[in-house]
Parts: C-alpha cells; structure tokens; sequence
C-alpha cells in the first residue's frame, strides 16, 4: 500500500488530442492521480474549461502555458491567469525582468509561478545553437537563481539538475521535474531523463509524467508504479515535500 503523500507528488501530463479524451483517462484514474497538468496541446481544444472542471473536482491543476513576452503582457496575463483559480502556472525562467512583472501579476493570489529554465528535450548541442556555451546544467543553475532572486515559488527542471538547484535556493523553493522515466523504459523526445525515485531523492517536490501514463494499455497500473517508485525513495531518503495549496 503506497502512502497518500506518495500520491501528492505525482503530476500527470494530460497531453492528449481533446478534453473528451483527457476526462476520461482522469475519470479512469480515479483517485489514484490527484494532480493535473494541463498544457498547450489542450490549450486550442477546451484546456481552460478542463482546468476549470478539474478544479471543481478537487484536483490540483497546473497549467503549463510556458509564458514569454515582454514584462507588461506577462504581467497582465498572469493577473487575468489567477482568476481561474489553479494552482501551478509556468512562465519561461529567460530574465529578471520578466519573471518579476509575472510576479507582480499575480499579487493577492495563490497561484503558484514556476519558471521554466531548460526543457528537458534539449541537449549540449541545442543551447549551443542558441549561441550559449553554458552546459544545460549551469544554464538551468543560472535560470533557477533568476527565478528565486525575483520571488518565484519554484522552477521546471531536470531532475538531473534538481540537486544543484535545492542547494542553491532554500527548502522551501519548488522543483517539479518532466523527463520522468521508470528504469528501462523508452525516453521517447525526451533527453535529461530520471527515473521518480531517484528525481524525489534529488530534491524534487513534483514529477511530472505523461506519455508513461497516458499511452499506457493500463493507465491506473502505470501511475500506481510510479507512485511506488515515489514512496520507496520517499521511505529511504526522505524529500521535499508536496505543496500545500
Ligand atoms: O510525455 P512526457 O512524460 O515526456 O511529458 C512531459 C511533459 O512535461 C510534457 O507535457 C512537456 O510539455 C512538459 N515539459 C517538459 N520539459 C520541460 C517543461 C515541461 O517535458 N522543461
């Protein structure tokens, strides 16, 4: 029997086609899942309505719209985002300027802003081409540091970077990790990948998963492994913990 604490730290990826599609992998999950992300390929096809729908169901809902623009449209974005009540927002960790307009944005709220520093997808190479000579892991470093400096509650990171990351912010900053597999299994587009026990043991608060579970014949079974993996590390090491919302 996995603890429900064990349940609080796993996020899954709704990244499915329609919302119909979405509530009934949620209906199927049951109360197995108790966290949603909700991100851009939902978006165009009703992924605000599920948000909202999600919320009424008690569920935890982050919604990963990666924002970047300039300060004045993040920050008012962010201000017409916390009217919708969820819990987890993502703005891209670029510069200081603008992860603080995101954070004047949501003043009075709870939402949480998490800044976005390096998708998981990319390697050495890609932020080379993107004229940066830092390795991912110090470009992630850089990010993290920008988005505690200017008030964020947290960041997206490889769990490959989460250790760094918690020593050098505080306890209670938040590390939620994509890029999440179980050992052996396929990785897909995916590059900086952990498996979930050794991501919470690293320090992270949340794992985010999504194609493990929702391309799974057995959607239930499969996050039930991963809450497993999250309760044995939890059991040996002890870590972050989930927020409170
Ligand atoms: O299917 P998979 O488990 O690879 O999905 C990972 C999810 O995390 C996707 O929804 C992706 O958009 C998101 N994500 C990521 N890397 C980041 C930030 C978000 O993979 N740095």
């Amino acid at each position: 029997m996995t603890s429900s604490a064990a349940r609080d730290h796993l996020i899954v990826a709704l990244d499915m086609p329609t919302v119909e599609e979405a509530r009934r992998l949620v209906a199927e999950l049951g109360d197995t899942v108790s966290f949603y992300k909700v991100g851009l390929e939902l978006l165009f096809a009703g992924g605000l309505d599920l948000a909202r729908d999600l919320k009424r169901q008690n569920k935890n809902v982050f919604l990963d719209m990666k924002l970047l623009d300039i300060g004045n449209t993040v920050e008012r974005a962010v201000a017409n985002a916390t009217e919708l009540g969820i819990n987890f927002l993502t703005v891209h960790g670029h510069d200081l300027k603008t992860l603080r307009a995101a954070v004047s944005g949501r003043t009075g709220s709870k939402l949480k802003l998490l800044a976005v520093t390096v998708m998981t997808n990319l390697t050495a190479d890609d932020i080379r081409q993107q004229g940066s000579s830092l390795a991912p892991a110090d470009l992630a470093l850089r990010r993290a540091e920008l988005a505690y400096a200017a008030g964020f509650d947290g960041v997206i990171a490889s769990g490959q970077e989460a250790a760094r990351i918690r020593e050098a912010t505080s306890p209670k900053f938040l590390i939620v990790t994509p890029g999440i597999r179980l050992q052996g299994s396929t990785t897909d587009d995916q590059e900086r990948v952990m498996t979930p026990d050794n991501a919470i043991s690293a320090g992270a608060n949340h794992i985010v998963v999504g194609r493990p579970i929702t391309q799974a014949d057995a959607p239930k079974a499969a996050a039930e492994k991963f809450i497993t993996c999250i309760d044995e590390a939890l059991a040996a090491h002890g870590s972050g913990s989930p927020t409170s919302h």
